[in-house]
């Protein structure tokens, strides 16, 4: 097939289906890998969408300049779609976005202003997003698209990914999706529910984020959690939330590449954990898990033994086999509590405490 630019590649994810790491062999989890997306993630989804919204809107001319704070995959994506249509991208980053991010960004155009001074509680987000806002007021013709509260991101889901999954499925147990901004959390859940009206939606959250209201504490996974609760997460499709801890999370990463060949980012780990969990209670019954990158991001982080040992996780805290995992999956150290509907109250930037962050 042959596309008039990469951008047109966007979608059409593949899902797999384990096929070793199940708590039973009757199992049914399936894995939808966003990271076969342009840029590698899922955000590719929510960013073009967002912008081409922009563009109708009239709120982006030919040429205009897009400025966003990133620690990661969104930046990845503007980037991508800054080269491909011709806009200046300005990406406001800080000290721990990773450097395959940065280098990907700049080998794509983007221009990079970091940000040096942390907020009070030590992390770089509220920052960032300082940073941004005056940017944005500075440079004539300036945009951000405030993936936060821009009620594009949860629609580019509902629209699209969602489209694919029930085409792919003729019946869904389960869908369980890691929550940042809730872009895809809500509009997934909010479609999916329309199509399979039992479906259980749960969301899986890091331990540490504050996104749910819980008090916030760094954590080593990046692009799950944030330090505020965003406007764009909708809590009315989600019947159950699951804290994820970081050994958890990268202990998945590990075994499922191991068993798998899937070499999934950490947030995706986290996920699979919690798909896991909810097929260890529900013996048989189709789960989809939503994988938002792949291990690429993170062969010089997560991936690698040294930099693990480096911050404070050795190899050896983690559940490295099959059966050790499976034990532990069916007593998470936090297990899935229901989650009220009604509305979170969106907390304002002004709130954030300390680290965490969307990628
Ligand atoms: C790796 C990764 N995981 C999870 C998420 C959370 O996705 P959302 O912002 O749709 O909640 C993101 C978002 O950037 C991400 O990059």
């Amino acid at each position: 097939m042959i596309h008039e630019n990469l951008l047109e590649t966007l979608g059409a994810t593949p899902v797999v289906r384990l096929r070793k790491l199940l708590p039973r062999p009757q199992d049914r989890i399936h894995v939808k890998l966003e990271g076969a997306n342009p840029s590698g993630s899922i955000k590719d989804r929510a960013a073009l969408h967002m912008v081409e919204q922009a563009e109708r809107a009239g709120l982006l001319r030919p040429g205009a300049t897009l400025v966003e704070s990133t620690s990661g995959n969104l930046g990845k994506s503007l980037a991508l779609i800054g080269a491909v249509k011709g806009y200046r991208v300005i990406l406001v980053v800080d000290p721990k976005t990773p450097r395959s991010v940065l280098t990907y960004a700049t080998s794509l155009g983007a221009e990079l202003v970091t940000v040096t001074r942390p907020d009070a509680g030590g992390d770089y987000q509220a920052a960032r997003l300082r940073r941004v806002r005056r940017l944005v007021e500075e440079i004539p013709g300036a945009h951000t698209l405030d993936q936060y509260n821009n009620p594009g991101n949860p629609e580019a889901h509902r629209l699209h990914t969602a489209q694919e999954i029930v085409k792919d499925f003729d019946r869904l147990s389960a869908l369980v999706a890691t929550v940042s901004t809730g872009g895809h959390l809500s509009g997934l859940g909010t479609a999916l529910k329309e199509r399979f009206p039992a479906l259980h939606v749960r969301a899986v959250d890091a331990v540490g984020s504050a996104a749910f209201g819980h008090p916030f504490h760094p954590y080593r996974m990046r692009g799950i959690g944030l330090s505020w609760r965003p406007g764009n997460l909708d809590p009315a499709p989600v019947d159950s939330l699951h804290r994820v801890t970081d050994t958890e999370a990268l202990s998945v990463c590990r075994v499922l590449a191991a068993e798998e060949g899937l070499l999934l980012g950490e947030s995706g780990g986290a996920a699979v954990f919690a798909a896991l969990g909810y097929a260890a209670a529900n013996p048989g019954e189709p789960v989809l898990a939503i994988a938002p990158d792949a291990g690429a991001n993170y062969l010089y982080e997560s991936y690698d033994d040294q930099w693990l040992r480096d911050h404070g996780i050795p190899l050896d805290t983690l559940w490295r086999s099959a059966e050790d995992l499976l034990r532990h999956v069916r007593h998470p150290l936090h297990p899935p509590a229901p989650v009220a509907a009604g509305p979170v109250a969106a907390s304002g930037y002004g709130q954030v405490t300390t680290g965490g962050g969307p990628a």
